[in-house]
C-alpha cells in the first residue's frame, strides 16, 4: 500500500513502478479512479524515464475504472457483496488474461468510498490481494490519506494497513516556507528496511531519495530540477 497526501508523489511513483517492470519485460497495468486516463497519461509523458511507446506496445496497459464500472453494469453509488465479488473478478481475469506481473490500483479509498461496510472493505482488499499474489502479481495499491504525521493513521479507512504487506507512506514536511515531500516505509513483511524519512523529489530520471539528514542540501537539488 502506498499512502499518502494529496500532490505527494503517489502516482508519479506508481508509473515509476511501471516502467521500471516494463523495461524489464514484465506486463504491467494501472487502474486509475481518481483521474481520467488521458488526463493521467498526459501529465506523466512530461517525465522523461516515461515512454509512450510502453502504452502503445501494450506493455503498460492503462484502465479507467469507470469504463470498467459500465462494463459490469457498477455504476452505482454503493456496492454490495456480490458487486465487491464481480469487481474482483474483473481485476483478476484481466490481470490473468495479460499476465500482469506489475498492477496498480490509483486509488484504492475512491473504490472503497463505494462499499459501505468495513468488514466489506477488509474482505474485498484481502481477497483481491491473495488471488494478486496467488497469480504472481505485485500490486500498488493508493490510498489517500489527510496527514501523513505520526499521529495518523496510515490508510484512509483505518483497515487496510492491516491487510497490506507493505506499508509506503509520503507526505510532506514543511521547512523555511517550503514543502518538501518526503517518503518512508513503515512495513514491508518478509524484508528487513530502513524506516527512516527520506525526502524525496520528483525529477525526470523518476523519484529520487535522499536520506533525511541531508535535507539542507535540498534547495540546490531543486534549483537544479528547476522546481
Ligand atoms: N514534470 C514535473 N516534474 C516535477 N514535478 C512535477 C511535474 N509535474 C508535476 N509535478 C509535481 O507533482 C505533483 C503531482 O504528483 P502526483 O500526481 O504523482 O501526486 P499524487 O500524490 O498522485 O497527487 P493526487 O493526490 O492529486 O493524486 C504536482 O502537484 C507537482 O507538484
Ligand atoms: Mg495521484
Amino acid at each position: 500500500m502506498v499512502s499518502g497526501t494529496c500532490g505527494s508523489g503517489k502516482t508519479t511513483l506508481a508509473m515509476e513502478f511501471l516502467v521500471r517492470g516494463a523495461l524489464s519485460g514484465e506486463a504491467c497495468a494501472h487502474f486509475t479512479a481518481t483521474e481520467p486516463s488521458v488526463k493521467l497519461l498526459e501529465n506523466i509523458r512530461q517525465f522523461a524515464f516515461f515512454n509512450m511507446n510502453m502504452i502503445d506496445d501494450g506493455l503498460i496497459n492503462v484502465f479507467d475504472m469507470d469504463v470498467l464500472y459500465s462494463w459490469l453494469g457498477l455504476d452505482k453509488a454503493t456496492f454490495d457483496l456480490d458487486d465487491v465479488h464481480a469487481l474482483i473478478k474483473a481485476i483478476v481475469d484481466i490481470v490473468n488474461t495479460i499476465g500482469v506481473t506489475r498492477l496498480v490500483v490509483d486509488s484504492v479509498t475512491t473504490l472503497c468510498y463505494k462499499i459501505k461496510s468495513e468488514q466489506l472493505i477488509r474482505d474485498f482488499l484481502f481477497t483481491l490481494g491473495k488471488k494478486l499474489s496467488t497469480l504472481g502479481c505485485t500490486t500498488l495499491l493508493i490510498s489517500e490519506i489527510t496527514s501523513a504525521s505520526e499521529n495518523a493513521h496510515w490508510s484512509s479507512f483505518g483497515v487496510e494497513e492491516a491487510i497490506a504487506d507493505g506499508i509506503i507512506v509520503m507526505g510532506d514536511v514543511e521547512r523555511m516556507g517550503h514543502l518538501l515531500r518526503f517518503l518512508q516505509v513503515v512495513k514491508m513483511r518478509g524484508t528487513a528496511h530502513s524506516r527512516a524519512k527520506h525526502s524525496i523529489e520528483l525529477t525526470p530520471l523518476g523519484v529520487m531519495l535522499t536520506p533525511m539528514l541531508k535535507w539542507g542540501a535540498m534547495s540546490d537539488k531543486q534549483s537544479r530540477w528547476g522546481s
